[in-house]
């Protein structure tokens, strides 16, 4: 399968940059199996110089599976659109500073995460195409939480193997803007449960899923899910894990949400423009599925 690119590892836990395909060319049936494999293999994929626009981007993401409609969108509005914009330029090419409440909102982008873990059925990938980024600050964190999964003992596995977590989107949101989620958006995203361990379905490696939205562990008291909840990810987030992104312009970066947490560093938006295009693949289900 890798013979369809150039592969370069980008941490020894995880992660590759893969060379010498064109994702705005037209791609095979083999081509495009060979990079589902490399994201439930590397779990972090980057394509450098790529420069794919919206369209592009759309139809590439399509390729992998079912576009996730933007919850914000949605649940404000109704209206499905597949874009989300990260970090401080609006629509209109304006840069907006650290205290305009779009950028206040994404810091809460800069605990660590899984996209869409508070939906039913949560986001297999993230797909950001890079357009602007800060001269200083404005890189992404990854960690490995398949690479934690594998660090805990026989006993500890045992343990959390059977559990559910309830993800909740407004007691995540609660800590850095709580004004931003209307009740309407609110009303959209009730807490729902997800299983702790998940499996990847090709290779069946295990990973624990966790990150800020994961709230409570059903049946159990808050201070007992807490302790358990931040012990797990205290360890999957050590700085020998981590994998810091700096982004550059044109790249084309897909994670798996499945097995991944990431967190943003952080930038001066009163400096800085920063802007990036993402869009998700749905997931395949819902977790206590799987
Ligand atoms: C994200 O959470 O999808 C992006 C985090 C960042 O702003 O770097």
């Amino acid at each position: 399968m890798t013979s369809h690119f150039h592969a370069a590892p980008l941490h020894e836990e995880f992660g590759t940059t893969l060379t010498g395909i064109d994702l705005k060319a037209p791609l095979s049936a083999p081509q495009i199996e060979a990079i589902r494999v490399a994201i439930d293999e590397h779990s972090f994929v980057c394509f450098p110089d790529q420069f794919l626009d919206d369209d592009q981007q759309l139809a590439f993401t399509r390729l992998l599976g079912e576009p996730e409609p933007n919850h914000v969108i949605l649940g404000q509005t109704g209206q499905v659109n597949y874009f989300g914009s990260i970090g401080n330029v609006d629509e209109n090419g304006v840069r907006h500073g650290n205290m305009a409440k779009g950028v206040v909102f994404q810091t809460g982008n800069n605990m660590w995460h899984t996209d869409s873990s508070f939906r039913k059925v949560p986001s297999m990938v993230s797909i950001m195409s890079v357009h602007e980024v800060p001269d200083e600050g404005g890189e992404t964190l990854f960690v490995s939480a398949r690479a934690a999964y594998d660090r805990l003992s026989d006993a500890e596995k045992q343990e959390i193997d059977p559990l559910i977590a309830i993800h909740d989107y407004v007691f995540s949101r609660s800590k850095v803007a709580p004004d931003a989620v209307t009740p309407e958006h609110a009303a959209s995203l009730p807490p729902v449960p997800q299983k702790l361990v998940r499996r990847n379905p090709r290779n069946g490696r295990a990973n624990y899923y966790v990150g800020s939205h994961a709230k409570v562990i059903d049946g159990w008291d808050e201070a007992r899910s807490r302790a358990l909840l931040d012990d797990l990810l205290a360890r999957a987030t050590g700085p020998a894990h981590i994998l810091t992104h700096r982004w550059q312009p044109g790249e084309l970066v897909i994670w798996d949400n499945r097995c991944l947490l990431h967190r943003g560093a952080g930038y001066d938006a009163d400096r800085y423009r920063r802007y990036m295009r993402q869009t998700r693949v749905t997931g395949a289900g819902p977790t206590p599925d799987e």
